[in-house]
This record gives structure tokens, C-alpha cells and sequence, in this order.
């Protein structure tokens, strides 16, 4: 999976287009981002990569960040694009879905409260999971109250091919907005935006 949605090819897009065709939707995400004010000062991403799209002055509000990525080359690239990170991220470099009954998922969040949760442009990512698990047991597991966000493929469009991502029907939450994403040239993401608590 995270070769799917990371990995190495993911690093080289990013490098290739994240200062020009990235631009407009990344500007987006910051808008959105800003807006989402969680009262707590922890937070929990989950496929953080190397925070292409997360600005540093935001990651800055919390005290604590605990970042789930399976991603070995995440943790070392992120440090690099955050110079001006305040805090020391705690680092889960493990798929933690890969349990059926999400159990190291729940033991995450129980172990980090109070928190809130950031889904950084992975719930569209699960359609192509070794396991299938539906969002919603995901979300499900968040217990009631906990603020949490995601900016996710809801569609994907290759030439004349769309990809459905399954995530139009998320519980307790409400869409907030959506951009479009052109990841490379030609290739367009519909990113959906949606709070939830
Ligand atoms: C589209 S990328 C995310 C982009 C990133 N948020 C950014 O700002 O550039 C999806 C990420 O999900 C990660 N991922 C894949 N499987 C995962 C899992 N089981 N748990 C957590 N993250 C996972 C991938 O490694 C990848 O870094």
C-alpha cells in the first residue's frame, strides 16, 4: 500500500511538481487547515509522507505530533521539508490497518488522548489495501468528541477512466469543501475536505 500511495514514486512527483502544478491545491489545503482549529495541542496524522502539503507554521500549534506512516523514506524527508519544526515527532513507521479488528489503531488513539486526528490524503488510498476495511471502521474507532479532519481522493481521473474512491459517505462528519488536484500533468484528483468529531 504504501507504494500505492507513497513510496518512492510519490518522493519524485513531489519534488518534480510541488512548487508549480501542486500550487493551487496545496494553497487550498493550507486555507483549510487553518480554519480547522482542534482545542488540543496533540495531533495524530495518519500518511503524513514528508508533509509536502502541511505547512510548518501550522504543525507548530501542537505540542505533540504523532505520525503513522509505513513509508520508510517519510520520516528523514519530512524533517527535511520542516527545518522549522518546534517539536520532535513521535514516528509509527508501520502500517497499522494491516489488523483486521484495527486494533493498533485504537491502541493509538487510546494511548495519545487528548488528541485529535489528521487523515492527510490517505482514506482515499484504502480502496487499493491488501485488506479490505472500510473508512468507516476508521472512523468508527475514533471515540466520540475527538475532533478529526481528512483531505482525500474522492475522484480520480485518468483520460476518458475515473476512479471512484469510495469515500462520499463518511459517519458524524460533514464535507467542507473540494479542489482539484492535478497530480501530474493531465491527471486530475477531486480532494474532498471533511470534518468530523
Ligand atoms: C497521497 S500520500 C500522502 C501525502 C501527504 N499527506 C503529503 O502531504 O504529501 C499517502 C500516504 O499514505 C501512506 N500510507 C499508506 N498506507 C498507510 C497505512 N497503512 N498507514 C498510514 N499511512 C499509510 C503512504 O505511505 C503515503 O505516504
Amino acid at each position: 500500500m504504501a507504494n500505492q500511495a507513497g513510496g518512492f514514486f510519490y518522493h519524485w512527483i513531489a519534488f518534480r511538481f510541488r512548487k508549480n502544478l501542486w500550487k493551487p491545491y496545496i494553497e487550498q489545503v493550507v486555507s483549510w487547515l487553518n480554519a480547522w482549529k482542534p482545542p488540543v495541542r496533540r495531533l495524530i496524522i495518519v500518511g503524513p509522507s514528508a508533509g509536502y502539503s502541511l505547512p510548518t507554521e501550522w504543525l507548530n500549534r501542537f505540542e505533540s505530533l504523532v505520525l503513522i506512516d509505513p513509508d520508510p523514506r517519510a520520516r528523514k524527508k519530512f524533517s527535511k521539508i520542516h527545518p522549522g519544526l518546534k517539536t520532535k515527532p513521535d514516528w509509527i513507521i508501520h502500517s497499522l490497518f494491516e489488523d483486521s479488528d484495527l486494533g493498533s489503531w485504537k491502541t493509538t488513539i487510546r494511548g495519545n488522548t487528548p488528541t485529535a486526528i489528521l487523515f492527510s490524503n490517505f482514506l482515499g488510498q484504502l480502496k487499493y489495501a491488501e485488506i479490505k476495511l472500510p473508512v468507516k471502521d476508521f472512523i468508527d474507532a475514533i471515540p466520540a468528541g475527538t475532533q478529526w479532519a481528512s483531505y482525500h481522493d474522492r475522484y480520480s481521473y485518468y483520460g476518458k477512466d475515473t476512479i471512484d474512491h469510495e469515500t462520499g459517505d463518511f459517519p458524524r462528519s460533514k464535507k467542507m469543501g473540494e479542489t482539484k488536484w492535478e497530480i501530474t500533468p493531465g491527471v486530475i484528483h477531486q480532494i474532498d475536505w471533511v470534518i468530523g468529531n
